[in-house]
């Protein structure tokens, strides 16, 4: 029993427990709760608070903001909370303030994103109307040298005869004569009168015959007043009888010394609009000093500029993009113009020449006084609405819109495509891939025209080099390169001028790669840097360079050297590419295949266009890359769009960071190409060797099988499987927006195992780790180098 009891009782004691326990739950759950209304009625005061601040923003009376899209309408937007919370559920301060930052964040954004759409459409209003007025004064004519005493009815008069006279009775025209006044308030006719035509044709056409009309006036026959012979004309026109009814008169002919004259309102500025190689002419002599002596004189063939040195200036370059639906002429609508400009230019005559431009037509679009008042007239009187034409006046004579500001102004997408209907200029680099792939076409063909050219170039080049070998073996006899030494050839110990700039060119980007200021050094030490780098790699004594020797210091701190087998596997791969890829270059495509790959792409766009990552570029990256090291699991490398695939076959060659290489390619003339080089790469054992070397040099045990390591397949690289590649660089320039975005998609979805991503555009979606100037066949020479922008999926 007592043993019962005391169970009981534990029981109780437990259950009273309990009980205390529940009661505190209780209490707990409802200060929760009072929290919880608390802090509901914070966000509801504070969402209050944020709907007042919209009402004064958007406030009554005009603003921007009463016109935009719903979407970005302040009254529109609410306060998220976090998913999955409930309404009830406590919210902490911090939370809410991120909540309310987060959306006021957001609604900024939208309204910003308006604003820059509507000044970006304000902008091109703006210039449309004032392409309007162009067009609208190409069919006018000032109509001047009026004697004072002729009425507005005799100028009409007059010009109507001579329009008859010269065979265009059929012409629909108009002649506007405006009343001024003057300052004693006596009214008078303005000296010039506006004849409105209805073509610019027309308006030429009626120039050059009427320039010099014969005055005509009505004259009031007085009773008994004899008829003069000369004045045997029809009577005046049934207007003029109803005006006088009971008063007849006759047109009379005035012997005037000064001939009516007709002049075009606008004259010079009509040439120079559509000739974009004046404009380029322009830019250049105003933004050089050397040039305003100089007589810039295009090759009208080729619409090339060069100077009289005969240095590269510029190309304007027609291509037709559709054909007429209004006639068999065309129109210059039909053609697409593009300009192309040395890059390192590029920015400072585009602004030059837009200033130019705008220079131009601030002076053509201010007319005098008199022309504006009499424009105004004409509008008034043609116009349906007064009101409307006076506003349209009042627009037309605004300064002109600083519009092409837009890309100082950070605004995002200034050069899309779509403002090339505007602007009609391409990116340099593209221009520079076009014009690159041009050359090699035009060295290709001269190659083959020639024999006996070639063979006399083949017979000079080895007397040069006979030259450069006699001098190797006597090192130690070298001169330091600073000094100029007249037995051997200034670019020595590189075989050729071009290999010693190339070489100074990409010693520079290596530099500015690694964030330093190249502008530093003097073109001198530059070039004694890299002839002594070359004269150490091919078994000099360390050279002893005074000149140089701060310069030296400074720059071989930075790089990373590369050990001698890797210096001398670099050498072997560099002649492999140029004698297994000679005659199997990838310019040259035919020209229905390069319409087919261009088909579908956006307007502007070419994707076919083809150019080359430098070899020195492939070194680069895959340095970046951390590919030259052989530490941890090796790649899988992917060029997508590899054209003759020479990245790809040096990429496995010089790579022990890569275990297979992949090429990429949608013509099938140009994968066809990669194909039999890398065969005949592969027939020769060169393949295996370079890359038995290359595995021994790293450490590697393993056997190199060059055939079952690179494949190059022929198709979209869309529609690639990219599902095992690690690395994937895209020379992506002359891709479209769209091409652009599903392959960001792509490498963002299927790279399962993608390390890093090279484009040569930027791409959306993927995380942008850094940015690495490459330098291309393209720039080869004209600047230094494309920018590559690194990503990491
Ligand atoms: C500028 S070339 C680059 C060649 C090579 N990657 C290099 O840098 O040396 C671009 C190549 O991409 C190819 N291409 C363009 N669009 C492509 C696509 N959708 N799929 C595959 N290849 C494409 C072009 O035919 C061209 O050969």
């Amino acid at each position: 029993m007592a043993a019962s009891s005391q169970v009981l009782e534990t029981m109780a004691s437990q259950l009273s427990a309990v009980a205390a326990g529940l009661e505190a739950l209780r209490v707990q759950g409802a200060e929760q709760s009072a929290a919880n209304d608390k802090n509901a009625e914070v966000i509801a005061a504070m969402q209050q608070r944020i709907s007042q601040h919209d009402a004064l923003l958007t406030g009554d009376g005009p603003s921007v903001l009463s016109t935009a899209a719903p979407v970005a309408r302040p009254q529109d937007w609410e306060v998220q909370l976090p998913q999955g919370a409930a309404s009830s559920q406590p919210v902490s301060r911090e939370e809410c303030a991120a909540m309310i930052t987060e959306a006021l964040q957001q609604k900024i954004n939208t309204l910003e994103h308006e604003v820059r759409m509507l000044k970006i459409r304000t902008a091109w209003t703006e210039k449309d109307l004032m392409y309007s007025q162009i067009e609208a004064a190409k069919r006018t004519l000032v109509v001047r040298n009026f004697p004072d005493w002729a009425t507005a009815a005799d100028r009409e008069l007059t010009v109507a005869e001579a329009l008859k006279e010269n065979g265009f009775a059929y012409l629909e025209w108009d002649l506007t004569t405006t009343t001024m006044e003057g300052n004693d308030g006596k009214k008078f006719l303005a000296p010039i009168s506006i004849l409105t035509v209805p073509t610019y044709a027309a308006r030429n056409k009626v120039m050059d015959t009427c320039s010099r009309a014969v005055v005509r006036y009505w004259h009031e026959i007085k009773e008994g007043e004899e008829k003069p012979k000369e004045a045997a004309q029809p009577q005046g026109d049934s207007q003029t009888s109803q005006k006088a009814p009971l008063k007849k008169w006759e047109m009379r002919t005035w012997n005037w010394n000064l001939p009516i004259k007709m002049a075009p309102g606008i004259t010079q500025f009509e040439r120079r609009l559509g000739a974009p190689m004046h404009g380029l002419m322009n830019a250049y002599q105003k933004l050089f000093a050397g040039f305003k002596k100089e007589t810039l004189t295009p090759r009208w063939k080729t619409l090339i500029l060069k100077n009289k040195e005969g240095a590269w200036l510029g190309r304007i370059l027609y291509s037709r993009k559709a054909h007429s639906l209004t006639g068999t002429a065309g129109t210059v609508a039909d053609w697409a113009c593009e300009v192309q400009l040395p890059a390192e230019h590029k920015d400072r005559i585009l602004t030059t020449w837009r200033d130019v431009w705008y220079d131009q037509l601030k002076q053509q679009i201010s007319q005098t006084e008199v022309e504006k008042a009499a424009y105004s007239t004409a509008a008034q009187r043609t116009s349906q609405e007064y009101s409307a034409a006076a506003r349209l006046n009042r627009f037309l004579t605004k300064a002109v819109p600083a519009y092409t500001e837009g890309e100082e102004q950070g605004i995002e997408n200034w050069d899309h495509p779509d403002r090339q209907f505007f602007q009609d200029l391409r990116p340099v680099e593209e221009l520079m891939a076009e014009m690159a792939a041009d050359q090699a076409m035009e060295r290709e063909v001269a190659a083959g025209e020639s024999l006996i050219t070639f063979a006399s170039q083949g017979l000079s080049q080895g007397q040069k080099r006979q030259h450069s070998e006699g001098t190797e073996g006597t090192f130690d006899s070298m001169e330091p390169s600073g000094e100029p030494d007249n037995t051997k050839e200034p670019y020595y110990p590189f075989d050729s001028q071009d290999q010693l700039d190339q070489e100074v060119e990409n010693e520079k980007i290596t530099q500015i790669n690694l964030g330093y200021d190249i502008s530093k050094y003097s073109t001198e030490q530059w070039v004694d840097w890299v002839k002594g780098k070359k004269l150490k790699h091919l078994g000099a004594q360390e050279p002893d360079l005074p000149a140089q020797s701060a310069f030296s210091k400074d720059l071989s701190h930075r790089r990373k050297k590369g050990s001698p087998l890797c210096q001398s596997l670099r050498v072997d791969v560099d002649r492999v590419l140029a004698t297994y890829w000679r005659g199997r270059e990838g310019y040259r495509i035919s020209a229905k295949e390069e319409r087919r790959l261009d088909r579908g792409a956006l307007q502007g766009t070419k994707p076919s266009t083809y150019g080359e990552l430098t070899a020195a570029g492939v070194r680069l990256l895959a340095e970046r890359w951390g590919l030259d090291d052989a530490e941890g699991v090796p790649g899988i490398f992917a060029d997508l769009g590899c054209g003759v695939g020479k990245m790809v076959v040096q990429v496995y060659l010089e790579c022990p960071g890569v275990g297979c290489a992949l090429g990429v390619e949608l013509s099938a003339t140009r994968c066809r190409r990669a194909r039999e080089a890398w065969e005949a790469l592969l027939l020769s054992d060169e393949a295996f060797e370079l890359r038995q070397r290359l595995l021994k040099a790293s450490g590697c045990e393993e056997e190199a099988s060059p055939e079952d390591e690179v494949e190059f397949v022929q198709g979209d690289l869309l529609d690639a499987d990219i599902s095992h590649v690690t690395h994937v660089y895209l020379s992506s320039l002359c891709f479209d927006e769209a091409t652009l975005f599903a392959s960001a998609q792509k490498l963002q979805q299927e790279g399962r195992q993608l390390r890093g991503v090279a484009s040569l555009q930027p791409l959306p979606l993927l995380r942008k780790v850094g940015e690495l100037l490459l330098p291309m066949s393209w720039t080869s020479g004209r600047g230094l180098g494309t920018m590559a922008y690194l990503y990491e999926t």
